[in-house]
């Protein structure tokens, strides 16, 4: 534990995309600094899952909706339900994701759609469904979106990918002078690798390119899902309270040993 235990007491949190990957982690790092946590993905099963193992790996009680993100009713009426069941929302993680391997020249146009439509239209659909409550949040609420770094260069292989969270990117910073006034705070994370999720697997080892990948990283490592989940908290505890429109990259320093 890095943080003073509680210090995130009486703060309720959505996160999409949390029964999994860098998800699941940030859930159980909010929840056990004493968050009150809901997750919406779109497979059931799998929500199933992790709220048994937040209940039993952590004493854990995560409310979850299943809803796709790119549908605008189904996300809207989603997290509008969890707001009910927490009594509000502080703290809001867009971190669902989708993702693949393809070079531009074969891409669909349904492959692009798809991911830009998780990744970038996703974010805004749970940003403006949950701003009613955010606006209500007593210290000001957060908006913390998952990025990469990837998208601060373009990504070569998964330039759908980068192109939906450049897009991101913009869009926290166009939230963070627009919805200031509200009190809210727009940021974004950029991670870098992170060992043990669906990206890095897909992403880097299916494609043999762990040791190539892990010796651009200055730190010599992938990160872990719980490095992610300090940044949030980080974010979304009082040491946030100043920062809003802004990238905090947690990547090992590996966007600037770039070749
Ligand atoms: C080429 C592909 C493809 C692939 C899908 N498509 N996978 N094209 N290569 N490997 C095409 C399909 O053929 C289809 O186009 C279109 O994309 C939609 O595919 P569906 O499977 O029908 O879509 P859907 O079920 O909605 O799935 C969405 C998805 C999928 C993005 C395609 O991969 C997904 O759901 N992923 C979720 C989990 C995930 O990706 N997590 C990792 C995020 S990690 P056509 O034209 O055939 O209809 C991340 C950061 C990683 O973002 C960082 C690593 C460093």
């Amino acid at each position: 534990m890095t943080f003073a235990k509680g210090i995130l007491s009486g703060k309720t949190a959505v996160v999409t995309g949390g029964a999994t990957g860098i998800g699941a982690h940030i859930v159980r790092q909010l929840g056990r600094l004493g968050a009150s946590v809901g997750i919406v993905s779109r497979n059931e099963e799998k929500l199933r899952q992790a709220v048994n193992s937040f209940r039993e790996e952590d004493d854990l009680e995560v409310c979850w909706r299943s809803a796709d993100v790119r549908e605008r009713d189904a996300i809207q009426k989603a997290i509008e339900e969890l707001a009910t069941e927490l009594g509000g929302i502080d703290i809001l993680v867009c971190n669902a994701a989708g993702n693949f391997i393809c070079p531009t020249e074969e891409l669909s146009v349904n492959g692009w759609r798809s991911v830009i439509d998780i990744d970038l239209n996703g974010t805004f659909n749970c940003c403006q469904s949950a701003l009613p409550h955010l606006k209500r949040s007593a210290e000001g609420g957060r908006i913390i979106a998952i990025s990469t770094t990837a998208a601060n260069f373009g990504w070569p292989g998964a330039a759908h990918a980068g192109a939906a969270k450049a897009g991101i990117q913009n869009l926290m910073k166009s939230l963070a002078v627009e919805w200031g006034r509200y009190g809210i705070r727009a940021n974004w994370i950029s991670p870098g690798p992170i060992a043990g999720t669906e990206g890095v697997d897909r992403l880097i080892l299916q494609q043999g390119m762990a040791e190539q990948v892990k010796k651009s990283i200055p730190l010599g490592r992938f990160g872990e899902g719980e490095d992610i989940a300090n940044a949030v908290v980080f974010l979304s505890a009082q040491t946030g309270n100043y920062i809003t429109g802004a990238e905090l990259a947690v990547d090992g320093g590996g966007q600037w040993q770039r070749r």
